[in-house]
């Protein structure tokens, strides 16, 4: 199911725990990639070709099939080429509509994606950049929600679920007390991490946009979600211009295509949005929640597994969230020497370092850590080895260069 498990390696078998920066792809992905590549391998748009509407009719059916995987009942999806150019779209297509009076709210576990074009939309339109108040693991604390929104506030936008603490914020919670203090806030979701552990369900949040990588559900790179209300829609600027998203173009002016084509422009990532397509169909036949369950099931294993071990040199920052990340530092080794030394002694794959998350240092006390992210395709073996890694301390500095 997950050819891409078998890397090559010392004993050909790696045990991935770094899901949170990209899963492994799907043996059906990585086969309809190729599918499309040697057998289609063509452009948009060329109405006289017959493998070009085979796939204009795989996109426009698509966008119906993302919007029933997330039971939207309304708004549209834009294929962009990540959760980062869509986060980047959903800030800067706005910005002719932000001024000094406006106010806009987000978190400080925020990925970079969602922090930087805040701060850069901030900067430039002198409107007021604000942050909720967390709890210790990372959440919003919704009591407080009152304190940060208000009649000023223009637009929240928020992880689902951080990508480093991994806890999940309660997002229909969350904006039914925005809505509440102010109805008409513009309410974005960043679900690049819950998309694959965690069923969306847009008719429960009246939210205005979410968005989500390929990348990170078993799919393929290059290809990210935006589903935004057609209002919404109607009203952002696209970031790019070019072939594809214009109507009508003379020599000092041109009308953009409707939504979703406007945001649209040049050639898309047409390889992987037809193996996206197999991976959709894929989703229709799980269930999230033995999904969910598995995954659970695999953290308890690790937290009983982990509190056997008694080791006060292993810091874990986020032990008790029944989500897939496990957050740590090993007392007296850098995060990265640690990361190098699961890497070359055990074939463990992680990620060491901020995870683009450099305000999380805020709750957690330490600006670098090692993240393991748990995934479908891992076992209880694959923990253990971890386990097995943790005990091996003679050998935790041996990697140091
Ligand atoms: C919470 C979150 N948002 C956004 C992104 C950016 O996703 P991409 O790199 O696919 O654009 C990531 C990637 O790690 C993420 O974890």
């Amino acid at each position: 199911m997950f050819k891409s498990l078998f890397q090559k390696s010392k004993n050909n078998k790696i045990t991935y725990l770094d899901s949170g920066a990209t899963s492994m792809k799907l043996d059906l992905v990585v086969d309809a990639e190729i599918e499309f590549l040697t057998k289609f391998n063509t452009n948009t748009h060329n109405e006289v070709s017959e493998n070009s509407s085979i796939i204009n009719e795989v996109i426009e059916k698509l966008r119906v099939k993302v919007k029933e995987f997330l039971n939207a009942k309304d708004g549209n999806v834009a294929f962009v080429s990540g959760s980062t150019f869509a986060l980047n779209q959903l800030a800067f297509g706005l910005i002719d509509e932000i001024d000094s009076k406006d106010e806009i709210v987000i978190t400080s576990v925020e990925h970079s994606a969602n922090l930087l074009p805040w701060i850069e939309i901030t900067n430039k339109t002198k409107a007021k950049l604000n942050y909720f108040d967390l709890n210790d693991n990372g959440t919003i604390k919704i009591e407080n929600i009152k304190n940060v929104i208000n009649k000023n506030t223009k637009i929240v936008s928020f992880a689902h679920i951080s990508n480093t603490l991994g806890y999940e914020n309660n997002v229909k919670a969350i904006v039914d007390e925005i809505r509440r203090i102010n109805p008409k806030i513009l309410i974005y979701v960043d679900c690049a991490q819950s998309i694959s552990h965690t069923k969306i369900d847009l008719n429960d949040w009246d939210v205005d946009a979410i968005v989500f990588s390929a990348h990170k559900m078993y799919g393929p790179f290059g290809l990210g979600i935006l589903w935004a209300k057609d209002a919404l829609l109607d009203r952002l600027k696209p970031l790019v211009l070019g072939g594809g998203n214009i109507v009508n173009v003379d020599k000092n002016s041109y009308l953009l295509s409707e939504p979703p084509y406007k945001f649209e422009a040049g050639t898309m990532n047409l390889s992987s949005i037809y193996s996206f397509d197999k991976l959709l169909s894929w989703y229709k036949l799980i269930d999230f929640n033995s999904i969910n369950k598995y995954e659970k099931e695999l953290k308890e294993y690790f937290v009983t597994e982990f509190k056997k071990l008694n080791d006060e040199n292993i810091i874990i920052y986020n032990l008790d969230n029944n989500q897939v990340s496990i957050l740590f530092n090993v007392k007296g080794v850098s995060s990265q020497d640690f990361a190098i030394f699961l890497e070359k002694k055990y074939q463990i794959i992680t990620r060491a370092g901020q995870h683009c998350a450099q305000l999380t240092k805020e709750l957690i006390n330490s600006k670098t850590t090692i993240r393991a992210t748990l995934s479908i395709f891992n076992t209880r073996k694959d923990i253990d080895k971890l386990i097995e890694a943790f005990k091996d301390k003679n050998s935790w500095t041996d990697y140091i260069f």
